[in-house]
């Protein structure tokens, strides 16, 4: 199936489950404009990529999956967002949500998400066994032990020295955890074996690392044409970031680097499983830079 329209089938599917049972139209109105503010919807397309790299053709079983991981993700940035977090008041190159709304609005907006996605993700008829899983993995991957522990250290680390262990801690927790999940995902989806949905998750983590090293570079080489964001973000706050421990060179080095060893892992499989790794290894490669 093409790409734009596995987006486009995810974002139905998120439309969906704001058709009805509306209690505040406000809340609705304030999650909407973020869900539907644009996005890359990077992490559904690695999910059902995969799904369709394993011989799965894509049902409507697929989308919900896809769809709770955005909105988590969308979430995510809403809070990201917010005065007491980063600050912002441009993502997705329109005003934040509590700019266009207000702060309890876009807090509330981002709690709905959160809770909202496990609702739409319990909504797909795989066999229920596979669901609970992918309830268990992707609290994981966004709650505690996953991109809100990360936040926390995110924030906790502002105006610190911190060192390479320290930003690993937190790029692969606060960004990593909700790249590697589409990978368990479909490894689960697909019922691969134990040892390899980890080897999968293995090239999850990867390129959920590569993922906030990129976003670290791209804070202080793009503008906001490009990235729809305030960039420079970064060294206003005094975060520590790749390029700010490593220099802008080392770090491209770095993203690309960590992208070969994800494609190594996906060359294996092609290799030992029925997988055509071709659709997956194109994005990907979108997310190299050049130094
Ligand atoms: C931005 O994520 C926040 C990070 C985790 C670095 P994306 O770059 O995937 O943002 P959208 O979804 O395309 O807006
Ligand atoms: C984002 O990290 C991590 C999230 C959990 C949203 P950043 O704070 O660097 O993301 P941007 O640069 O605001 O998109
Ligand atoms: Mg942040
Ligand atoms: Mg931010
Ligand atoms: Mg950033």
């Amino acid at each position: 199936m093409k790409e734009a329209r596995v987006i486009e089938l995810t974002n139905e599917a998120i439309a969906s489950y704001y058709k009805e049972e509306i209690v505040s139209s406000d809340l609705t109105k304030a999650i909407l404009y973020s869900v539907n503010a644009g996005g890359k919807r990077l992490r559904p397309l690695l999910f059902l990529l995969l799904l369709e790299g394993f011989g799965i053709s894509l049902t409507e079983d697929h989308y919900p999956i896809a769809a709770s991981l955005e909105m988590i993700h969308t979430g995510s940035l809403i809070h990201d967002d917010l005065p007491a977090m980063d600050d912002d008041d441009y993502r997705r190159g329109q005003l934040t949500n509590h700019k266009q709304f207000d702060e309890a609005t876009a807090i509330l907006a981002g709690d709905a998400l959160f809770l909202d996605a496990f609702g739409l993700l319990a909504t797909s008829s795989l066999p229920a066994d596979k669901i609970v899983q992918l309830v268990k993995l992707l609290s994981d991957a966004a709650g505690s032990r996953g991109m809100v522990g990360g936040q926390m250290l995110d924030i906790k680390g502002e105006h610190q020295a911190l060192e390479e262990a320290d930003l690993v801690a937190i790029h692969s927790n606060k960004t990593g955890k909700l790249l590697k999940y589409p990978f368990l995902a479909a490894g689960i989806v697909s019922d691969l074996p134990k040892q390899d949905i980890e080897r999968l998750g293995k090239a999850g983590q990867l390129i959920g690392l590569a993922f906030q090293v990129r976003d670290d570079i791209l804070d202080v080489t793009a503008d906001f044409s490009e990235l729809g964001k305030t960039p420079k973000k970064d060294i206003v706050a005094e975060k520590t970031t790749y390029p700010s421990l490593f220099g802008l060179e080392q770090s491209i080095s770095i993203l690309n680097q960590s992208l070969d060893d994800a494609l190594r892992i996906f060359e294996e499989f092609e290799n030992s499983h029925q997988f055509d790794a071709q659709r997956i290894r194109t994005v990907i490669e979108r997310l190299r830079l050049d130094a």
